[in-house]
C-alpha cells in the first residue's frame, strides 16, 4: 500500500485499540495507524507538559487568561493527551508491535498567548487527522475507539478557540487530512526521533505558511501572500492553492514571485471558514500527495457570522 493511502489514517486508529481487541484482529495497516497516532499523541502530551512546567496559573493570570478553571482546563487536556498516549502504548504492545516513544520536540520560545495560539491549531490538525485515518481502519471497533478520541480532540480545539475570539464552531464540517499533509504540519515541531522507533511510511512536503505579513482577519475573497520554504522547487506550469473541504475541494490560481506565493481565498457558502488548510500544488481539480509542491500551510479564515 501507498504511503500516501495508509497516511490517512494515521491518527484515526489511536483512540480506538483495546488491547485485547488489537491482539484479536490487529492487521499490520492498523498497527502502523496506531503508531501514526501516537506521534501525534506523543507531540501533543510533551507540548501540554512543557508548556505547563513552565507558565503557571498565575503567568496565565497576566497575561489575561484569569476566568474560573483555566488552569485546571489546561492541566486537563493535558492529562488527556498523555491518557491517549499511554492507551496507544499499551494496545500496541498488546498487539505485538513495538510503539513509537516521545521524540524531543522545538515549539518555539512560546509566551501564554503564543501557547493557546499553537494549542487551538495543533487541536484542528488532531482532528483533521482523526478524520482523514477513519475511513482507512480495517478493524470496525477501532473505528468507534478512534471516534472517541477524534471527539476529544475536536472539544479541545473548541475551547482553545473561544480562548481566542474565534467561532468554537465555524463551519459544519471538519476538513479531513491524509497522513503525509499531517506529518508535514507536526514535522517542524519534531527535532529528532530514537533510532530505536520503528519507521513510518510518512513524508513532509515543504512548509508552505501565511506569510508573517499577513496580519488581521483573513476573509473569503482575501488573496493572501503565502511563504514557501526556500529553495523549494517551484514547477514551471500553472499552480494552484488547493482548499480541501468536507464538500469538495476549492482552488484558486497562485502567483508566484520572489519565493513568494499569493493567492484568493475561495468565496462561497461552505467555502473556507475557522482553521482550514491551503496546498500548493499543480492541479487545478485534484488534491493528492502526487500534485502537491508544498504545505499544508494552516489558514484561519474568518467564519461568516463575525465577519
Ligand atoms: C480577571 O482579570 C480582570 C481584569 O484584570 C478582573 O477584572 C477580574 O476580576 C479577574 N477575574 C478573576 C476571576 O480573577
Ligand atoms: C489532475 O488530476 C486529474 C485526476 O487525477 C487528472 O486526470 C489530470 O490529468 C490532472 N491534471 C494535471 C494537469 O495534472
Amino acid at each position: 500500500m501507498k504511503a500516501s493511502v495508509i497516511s490517512t489514517a494515521i491518527l484515526a486508529t489511536a483512540a480506538s485499540a483495546a488491547p485485547a481487541l488489537v491482539k484479536r484482529q490487529s492487521s499490520d495497516i492498523d498497527g502502523v495507524i496506531l503508531n501514526y497516532a501516537l506521534t501525534l499523541e506523543h507531540l501533543e502530551a510533551t507540548f501540554y507538559r512543557q508548556a505547563l512546567e513552565k507558565f503557571s496559573a498565575a503567568d496565565f493570570a497576566a497575561a489575561g487568561f484569569n476566568s474560573t478553571n483555566f488552569y485546571k482546563n489546561l492541566q486537563e487536556i493535558g492529562r488527556d493527551e498523555q491518557t491517549h498516549v499511554d492507551f496507544l502504548t499499551t494496545a500496541l504492545k498488546g498487539a505485538g508491535v513495538t510503539p513509537v516513544a516521545e521524540c524531543t520536540y522545538d515549539f518555539g520560545n512560546l509566551t501564554p498567548d503564543t501557547f493557546l495560539a499553537t494549542a487551538s491549531i495543533i487541536e484542528g490538525i488532531g482532528v483533521s487527522a482523526y478524520l482523514g485515518a477513519a475511513a482507512l481502519i480495517t478493524n470496525k471497533a477501532y473505528v468507534t475507539a478512534a471516534g472517541s478520541i477524534l471527539t476529544v480532540e475536536a472539544r479541545h480545539n473548541a475551547f482553545f478557540r473561544g480562548i481566542e475570539g474565534q467561532s468554537p464552531f465555524p463551519q459544519p464540517f471538519d476538513i479531513p487530512l491524509d497522513f503525509n499533509q499531517v506529518y508535514s504540519l507536526a514535522s517542524p515541531f519534531i527535532t529528532a526521533c530514537p533510532s530505536t522507533n520503528p519507521a513510518l511510511p510518512v513524508k513532509a512536503f515543504p512548509a508552505f505558511s501565511v506569510s508573517k505579513s499577513v496580519t488581521g482577519p483573513i476573509k473569503q475573497g482575501d488573496t493572501i501572500e503565502f511563504d514557501l520554504a526556500s529553495g523549494c522547487e517551484v514547477p514551471s506550469g500553472p499552480l494552484y492553492v488547493a482548499f480541501p473541504l468536507a464538500d469538495g475541494p476549492m482552488f484558486s490560481s497562485a502567483v508566484v514571485k520572489d519565493n513568494k506565493i499569493y493567492a484568493r481565498i475561495p468565496v462561497g457558502h461552505t467555502g473556507p471558514s475557522g482553521e482550514v488548510y491551503a496546498i500548493l500544488g499543480t492541479n487545478a481539480t485534484t488534491i493528492s500527495d502526487d500534485y502537491t509542491v508544498a504545505g499544508p500551510a494552516v489558514v484561519e479564515v474568518q467564519s461568516g457570522y463575525l465577519a
